[in-house]
């Protein structure tokens, strides 16, 4: 039985718009996807960049980010999550790490540091990634400030020793900033126990027989 004329047009309509709309969304989902990669292909990207940024050029031959190990330590790292730490190797054998530290008592709040430790426990660097210290004076922890966080380069556990891992003002070898003594002892604090945390745990952390992911605490 032929249909009339107004149903016809009715379903020919509605599968027209049921299309459309198959159309739309899969147009839509595809570039979400297509966004969505290149923003993780970006934040990988820059993620590399800041990493390389404290490790010399040739002290290692791997991909940073291809070797992680999740550390967690609340005391030693102020960490409150499980944080990814990178593994630097040199023909295979490990070279540094990369952790990640937080300093809880800045002056306003937790301060994000990222401390590279060479294997034989001298810091490759130290770079403050996110922090609220005030302009013009706790934040000259960022190194597009001062030149201040490369004085941590080379230190280790011993050197100097206990008593010396503090600001001038508390008798010891690393310098405060005019006006501003609060931001570079939280710093100081916090470098000095990830470097505790690292002498801990380097024999976890280096295990050639890890998994990726595997946690360390
Ligand atoms: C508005 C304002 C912002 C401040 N910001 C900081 C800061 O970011 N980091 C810091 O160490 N001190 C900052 N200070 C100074 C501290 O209050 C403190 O006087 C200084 O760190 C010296 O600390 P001390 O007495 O323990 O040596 C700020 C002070 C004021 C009034």
């Amino acid at each position: 039985m032929a249909l009339p004329e107004i149903s016809r047009s009715m379903i020919k309509n509605s599968l027209v718009l049921g299309l459309f709309a198959v159309v739309t969304v899969g147009t839509v989902a595809l570039t979400q996807l297509g966004t969505a990669s290149r923003i993780e292909t970006a934040q990988r990207e820059a993620q590399v960049r800041a990493l390389a940024q404290i490790l010399p050029n040739g002290s290692y031959d791997n991909h940073l980010l291809d070797n992680v190990v999740q550390v967690f330590d609340p005391k030693l790292l102020g960490l409150k999550t499980p944080e990814d730490a990178y593994i630097a190797l040199k023909d295979g054998k490990p070279s540094a790490i990369i952790l990640k530290a937080v300093a809880p008592d800045g002056y306003s709040g937790a301060i994000h540091l990222l401390i590279g430790i060479n294997a034989n426990g001298t810091l490759a660097g130290v770079r403050a990634l996110n922090h609220r210290e005030t302009p013009g004076l706790g934040d000259r922890i960022d190194l597009s400030k001062s030149n201040w966080i490369l004085g941590f380069n080379g230190k280790s556990l011993s050197n100097p020793d206990d008593s010396g891992w503090a600001v001038k003002k508390d008798h010891g070898v690393f310098d405060q900033f005019a006006g501003a003594t609060i931001t570079p002892r939280a710093v100081v604090k916090a470098v000095h126990k990830a470097l505790q945390y690292f002498d801990a745990h380097q024999q976890q952390l280096f295990a050639t027989e890890r998994t990726p992911k595997q946690e360390s605490n």
